[in-house]
């Protein structure tokens, strides 16, 4: 055992007191104080069904586990005194608590993540420690990409399941985009009926001849989406829903031609994409759009309590707003330099749309130009230029370059990756990426709220190739992401792969496909590509 007693992600301090353990058995109670019920829930239902220990609630005695709120601690740190009984797992807030719950189970082992007792008679305990522990960021994310590849509910439920065993808080669900609308909008049926289907999917790579020649769908409820939102939410997971717009919006058009570009195009013979890259289809500049889009972000406003509501508002293609008469009349009426000038009046208006109903507006870097309203937010994917412009210009901005933390690319050299695209980007990598950009004041640094990996899907049909992806880069973002690491050239990678020998036994309880570490075969070569300058070298997608 390491100082950090195998944790991952790495605690802020860990003191071992003696050797020997603290016993957890049949007769040990769960006392859940003010303000903890739900991380007592949320014990029962998961280390209860793992271990078979009935977890009673039973205040007294000292065979105990005491939940508490101390307002001693911040928000989301805890603190987990394992000196013998009574176990203490005692947190700022509700979250401190339950993030104290999730060190609590990897400290009584690999088994504690598997949903039923291997054995009846087995005895659990965890080492005699105390682990003191907060994040380094608040926002501590994960992006699926549910559209291009549709990810059924029971999917995202386990994926926020395997957040949070990684001290994970936010999920944002890019739920629209060319290729499909994956969630349910009462007013406008066929954004489900028309645009969550498309009829075949371009096999692997973009540059792929092939076509799986099979329809392609599905889309979440009003009512799943109310159950993905409660499980997050018990589990102190906050879901930012993205809806693209302007661009990337082929399959809404598909459902409702009058929301393209209708001067020139024939946008009624357009059908949800199935190819991939980046659709010269766009939404038309007209107040037709705007209206209907205000009636989508209402419904989603209604479903989703988030402080952040993610418009999207990258990559989206101008050839045909510079040909279309309407939208150069939108331009000359509002005394726009041009059409580029279009998408920041756009997305300017969902901002103040959003503002003014208390929530921010948060979309990809490209909506820095031409300037963002006060309170909007900025995701970072183009390198850290846009982060820095954003924090620079007072912007709170979540880093995700996509050089560092796209886990659709690459995780090896060579072209043994399956459907080897973008960047290659190993653990090690993954392990030493920095969200807060160099060159940054202190003032400046403040605006970067996090880090979030995304997970695009266009080569990931299933969740297996999720998993296969994500895992285990995913760990290391989460360490990246919660422990306050020193600067990338000093972090100890060696320490963070032995505690993931233990971190692969806790994911195969978990049952998760991850990417097989260092081994004897030619695709699981070691050495990473650090060194290589990085920024501003085009991903080869
Ligand atoms: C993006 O990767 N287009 C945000």
């Amino acid at each position: 055992m390491t100082d950090k007693a195998d944790l991952i992600p790495a605690p802020a301090r860990c003191s071992s007191h003696t050797a020997g353990r603290t016993d957890i058995g049949a007769g040990t109670a769960l006392e859940a104080r003010p303000g903890t019920e739900g991380v007592a829930r949320w014990l029962r239902a998961t280390v209860g069904a793992a271990t078979g220990l009935p977890l009673p609630e039973r205040p007294g005695g000292d065979d105990r586990v005491v939940l508490s709120v101390e307002p001693d601690l911040p928000p989301e740190g805890y603190r987990l005194v394992a000196d013998g009984l009574p176990v203490r797992i005692q947190g700022g807030g509700a979250a401190g608590v339950f993030w104290g719950a999730q060190t609590f189970r990897q400290l009584l082992g690999p088994d504690a993540f598997r949903r039923a007792p291997l054995r009846p008679d087995r005895d659990w305990g965890l080492p005699r420690l105390t682990v003191e522990d907060a994040p380094r960021f608040g926002w501590r994310g994960l992006m699926l990409d549910v559209a291009r590849h549709f990810m059924p509910r029971e999917g995202v439920l386990r994926y926020l399941d395997l957040m949070a065993a990684h001290k994970l808080n936010v999920l944002h669900l890019h739920l629209t985009d060319d290729q499909g609308w994956r969630i349910e909008i009462e007013r406008y049926p066929r954004l489900t009926e028309v645009a969550s289907w498309r009829t075949r999917t371009k096999f692997g790579h973009r540059a792929s001849p092939l076509w799986d020649e099979k329809p392609h769908g599905g889309h979440y409820t009003r009512d799943d989406i109310r159950e993905i939102v409660a499980y997050a939410a018990e589990r102190h997971i906050t879901v930012v829903p993205e809806i693209d717009v302007p661009g990337h919006s082929q399959a809404a058009i598909a459902a409702y031609p009058e929301l393209g570009n209708t001067d020139v195009v024939d946008t009624s013979a357009l059908t949800v994409w199935d190819d991939w890259g980046i659709s010269a289809n766009v939404l038309s500049p007209s107040d037709t759009t705007l209206r209907f889009y205000e009636g989508v972000f209402e419904e989603v406003l209604e479903l989703f309590p988030s402080e952040f509501v993610h418009i999207g508002g990258d990559e989206c293609r101008k050839d045909q707003w510079r040909l279309s008469p309407a939208a150069k009349g939108r331009v000359a009426d509002l005394g726009l330099a041009g059409e580029d000038a279009l998408q920041s009046w756009f997305v300017g208006h969902f901002a103040a749309w959003l503002a003014a109903r208390g929530r921010r507006l948060i979309g990809w870097d490209e909506i820095l130009e031409g300037g963002l309203p006060p309170g909007a937010a900025v995701s970072s994917w183009r390198g850290f230029g846009g982060g820095v412009a954003a924090a620079r210009a007072g912007h709170d901005v979540v880093m995700c370059p996509e050089q560092y933390v796209y886990l659709d690319h690459r995780q090896a050299p060579g072209d043994d990756e399956p459907v080897p695209i973008g960047f290659v980007r190993t653990l090690e990598d993954v392990y030493r990426f920095e969200p807060v950009p160099a060159g940054l004041t202190a003032g400046e640094a403040r605006h970067v709220l996090g880090t979030q990996a995304n997970v695009w899907t266009e080569v990931l049909e299933d969740t297996a190739r999720v998993d296969y992806q994500a895992f285990p880069r995913l760990a290391a973002l989460a360490e990246v992401a919660w422990s306050r690491l020193p600067a990338p050239a000093e972090r100890d990678f060696a320490d963070f792969e032995h505690r993931m020998a233990a971190h692969y036994r806790r994911l195969d309880a978990l049952g998760v496909g991850y990417r097989p570490p260092a081994g004897p075969h030619p695709w699981q070569r070691r050495p990473g590509v650090l060194g290589r300058p990085i920024d501003g070298v085009p991903p080869d997608r």
